[in-house]
């Protein structure tokens, strides 16, 4: 089976390591915001080129707490992707605000920055970037536009830690950066973690007192918060692999360039990733896009092939935001989104993982030929 990722690779590599990590904490009798939390959230600033990193328990109250430190909630709107996993417009719902949906660019699958103007009501307070798949919106007009508006802008970099867009790490690039290191992530814990980052004293010290039920001093507390620690075995285990990112990502974008020289001979059927140029793509995810008239069913028939050839595919994702039973109360119509339509019913995902092989990906790309053409293409 060629899976879509493979975990145990990368544990091999590091396996001394983490197991001596996993001992040190286990004996230290600190399990929960110590000091391999503290180092961890050090060594990661100076990574990502923030001044603040505070670690929490996941991605998804990442946001949570992002959007509770802008003071963000009910009366309150916040523009972003529909195109994105359910974490991102379920964590404005949930602090009270009301998610407002840009459609997307058929190519980066990022939300169209040319149509957040028209979004934006005197509701408005925040913009809301997702960098799908691992590839930068394009922030210049993105914090343009919160300039001009007065809004807020948070990123959510879950999937995309380590890419760059004109030389800068996301995550940087607006008020408070969220980050996910749920363990499909580039950057993965061995359980569930996440972490905002942010240059702002003032946000970093909301976020601080947010994530320990709204307390700066133990049993004073000021406003609810939220009980989203980052654990010690996480942490301990996050910072074996954080000097090993980049060279990670760098092998990712290999696979991924791979990928695009194999599947030149299927350019009539299928659409590879699009690079935009001021982005470092870091490829989380490889999602090619199917053409033609009916790409749904295609789709159904090749991930079958597919299973049956011993590969596996995924469909991220699906159904768009809009769409989802979370939302009906927002009653969105989904002809007011027709470029994420279309490309929820042609997106197919692909095995990525730094440590996939180029025979894996030949299976993978032959497998592809043979289901969509009657013939291999690579012996
Ligand atoms: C785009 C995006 N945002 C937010 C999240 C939430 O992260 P977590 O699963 O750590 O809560 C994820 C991943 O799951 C994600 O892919």
């Amino acid at each position: 089976m060629i899976p879509i990722l493979n975990l145990t690779r990368q544990y091999e590599q590091l396996k001394d390591k983490i197991d001596q990590a996993l001992i040190r904490v286990a004996a230290s009798g600190h399990y929960i915001l110590g000091p391999e939390v503290s180092e961890f959230e050090r060594e990661m600033a100076s990574y990502l080129n923030v001044k603040h990193v505070i670690g929490c328990a996941n991605g998804t109250d990442a946001l949570y707490l992002a959007l509770k430190a802008l003071k963000i909630g009910a009366g309150h709107e916040v523009i972003t992707s529909p195109f994105s996993y359910m974490a991102t417009s379920e964590s404005i719902a949930r602090a009270g605000a009301k998610p407002v949906f840009v459609d997307i660019e058929p190519d980066t699958m990022n939300f169209d920055v040319q149509k957040l103007e028209a979004a934006i009501t005197p509701h408005t307070k925040a913009i809301l970037p997702v960098h799908i798949f691992g590839q930068a919106v394009n922030m210049d007009a993105v914090n343009r536009l919160a300039e001009s508006h007065h809004l807020s802008v948070i990123e959510d970099c879950a999937q995309a830690i380590g890419s760059e867009y004109k030389a800068q790490k996301v995550g940087g690039l607006g008020d408070i950066g969220c980050f996910s290191f749920f363990p499909s992530k580039n950057l993965g814990a061995f359980g569930d973690g996440g972490m905002c980052t942010t240059n702002q004293d003032d946000l970093a010290e909301r976020l601080r007192m947010l994530r320990v039920h709204g307390s700066r001093k133990r049993y004073y507390h000021e406003e609810p918060g939220l009980n989203s620690r980052l654990d010690e075995i996480q942490a301990a285990i996050l910072r074996i692999k954080l000097p090993h990112i980049d060279e990670w990502n760098h092998a990712r974008q290999a696979v991924a360039n791979h990928y695009d020289a194999l599947l030149k001979p299927l350019a009539d059927v299928l659409q590879t990733p699009y690079r935009s140029p001021d982005s470092q793509h870091v490829f989380h995810q490889y999602t090619i896009q199917l053409k033609g008239p009916n790409p749904a069913q295609l789709r159904a028939t090749l991930q079958q092939q597919l299973q049956e050839a011993q590969v596996q595919s995924m469909i991220y994702y699906p159904v768009p935001l809009y769409a989802q039973q979370t939302h009906a109360d927002l009653n969105l119509n989904k002809v007011d989104y027709p470029v994420c339509e279309a490309v929820s019913d042609r997106v197919l995902s692909l095995p990525m993982f730094p440590e996939l092989r180029l025979d894996e990906q030949e299976q993978v790309v032959n497998t592809l030929a043979q289901a969509l053409k009657g013939t291999p293409i690579h012996a």
